[in-house]
């Protein structure tokens, strides 16, 4: 078989090692991929967001199966058009990556289904929302609508930072269109829980429970990031809120989207707070989150691409999916600088980690260039390592991290720190 894999991450490079586990694979194309996923498949210089590249490419090579994994080309309708040519894919119609693309249409649908979720409002003027944030107790929320490289969100502890907040969406054009219509909600607290789950739209999976790290610097501090790494699984997410979770909100989500005929095939990302009211919907995403993937993959003992051919066939409830017990943990190294500018170029040493059992070096932003890896983005390398415990997990992958260099490269050093602190929990 023929895949395709759209995207260039360390998700992308996650989800490559594991659907060449598959001896029915013969060749893996990644459009664009990246300097280290160059060692696992073979990159195409076509960017994820070129929808007619990327169609062209797979009609001319005669792909089997395409899997889509960033947000932008799914909301962009690329599984739509590689349907329309008659090619499989993983990954959701526009249609259905809505969920993600717009948090207004996301917002209304759990209003209209009772889906447990933060209290909103919605603006597409700026002089009502001010005048609602003037008139409602802080802290408040302000998220731009639609996506906004998950810089959208702004946790306003006062009055007047809600006003700014609604300003510099609304007036001063920071998320670009984005935020022309803001979502206004209420503060949660609460431990956050990231659960990637499988569905057809009939069956719904969930996958292991993660916990992302999303703030740049030690303690939770600094500026929110892509995610500076993640452990899998969230010792927050006991069997009885899974029970919960799959009750009220992971089964409603599924016949939701079936009822306003938007049936959701691939895998949808639920982003929990658990509040002291139960858990609830922070975000959905459409896709597998970045680093979640890099945990939640290495942890999965059943065979990839068969679960995602059974997805886009809709007999996903035919698959056994399973997971090893043990745990994993993904240290992000980053460029010095980031998530702000940052210098590029900068050769990279592995130093063997590559080499080390039981891990796994997931590159995002690396580049070959003659014959050198180096880095070409903010978040360079995912290290992920697994064990019996996600103390041994949390350890290797330290282990291995510590063994890479690069001029600049930082990491936190408190990845999983809170997880192995939660009560009673001896991982
Ligand atoms: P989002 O892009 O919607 O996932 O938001 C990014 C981050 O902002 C989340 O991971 C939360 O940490 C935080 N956040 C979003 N919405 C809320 C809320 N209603 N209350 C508290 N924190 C929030
Ligand atoms: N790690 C969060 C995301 O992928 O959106």
């Amino acid at each position: 078989m023929k895949l395709m894999v759209v995207g260039g991450g360390g998700r992308e490079h996650a989800l490559i090692r594991m659907l060449k586990k598959n001896p029915e694979v013969e060749r893996i194309y990644a459009l664009p991929g990246n300097g280290g996923i160059a060692q696992d498949a073979e990159c195409v210089n076509i960017k994820a967001t070129d929808i007619d590249g990327v169609a062209r490419f797979a009609a001319e090579n005669h792909i089997d199966f395409a899997v889509v994994a960033p947000d932008d080309p799914l909301a962009m309708g690329c599984v739509d058009r590689l349907h329309a040519l008659g090619i499989p894919c993983f990954g959701p119609e526009a249609r259905a990556a809505e969920i993600e693309a717009s948090k207004v249409f996301s917002k209304r649908l759990m209003q209209k289904y009772g889906i447990p979720t933060a209290k909103c409002e919605v603006f597409d003027n700026a002089e009502a929302a001010l005048a609602y944030v003037r008139t409602t107790p802080a802290p408040l929320v302000v998220k731009a609508d639609g996506l906004a490289l998950g810089k959208g969100v702004l946790i306003c502890k006062s009055t007047r930072e809600a006003e700014e907040a609604v300003k510099h969406t609304m007036c001063d054009h920071a998320f670009g269109k984005s935020g022309d219509r803001v979502v206004i909600e209420e503060f949660l607290e609460g431990p956050e829980v990231s659960v990637l789950a499988f569905t057809d739209g009939k069956a719904m999976v969930p996958m292991v429970s993660s916990m992302d790290h999303k703030r740049a610097h030690d303690g939770d501090t600094g500026l929110n990031t892509g995610g500076m790494g993640t452990i899998a699984p969230n010792p927050f997410y006991t069997a009885d809120v899974a029970e919960r979770c799959m009750r009220e909100i992971f089964l409603p989500t599924m016949r939701a989207m079936n009822a306003e005929g938007r049936t959701f095939k691939g895998c949808l990302y639920f982003g929990l707070m658990l509040t002291k009211d139960g858990p609830k919907v922070i975000e959905y995403n459409c896709r597998f989150g970045d680093p979640e993937t890099q945990v939640v993959l290495p942890l999965l003992d059943t065979d990839l691409l068969t679960i995602m051919r059974a997805v886009e066939e809709e007999r996903l409830s035919e698959v056994d999916v399973r997971f090893k017990g043990g745990a994993a943990c993904c240290v992000i190294l980053a460029s010095g600088g980031y998530p702000e500018a940052y210098e590029k170029g900068k050769a990279i040493d592995l130093g063997g980690a590559d080499a080390l059992a039981d891990t796994w070096v997931f590159h995002s932003g690396t580049a070959a260039k003659d014959g050198q890896l180096v880095t070409s983005g903010g978040r360079v390398l995912g290290v992920t390592a697994t064990g019996d415990t996600l103390k041994t997990a949390i350890d290797r992958a330290y282990a291995a991290a510590r063994r890479v260099h690069f001029d600049g490269m930082f990491m936190r050093s408190d990845i999983g720190k809170r997880a192995l602190e939660v009560e009673g929990y001896h991982g």
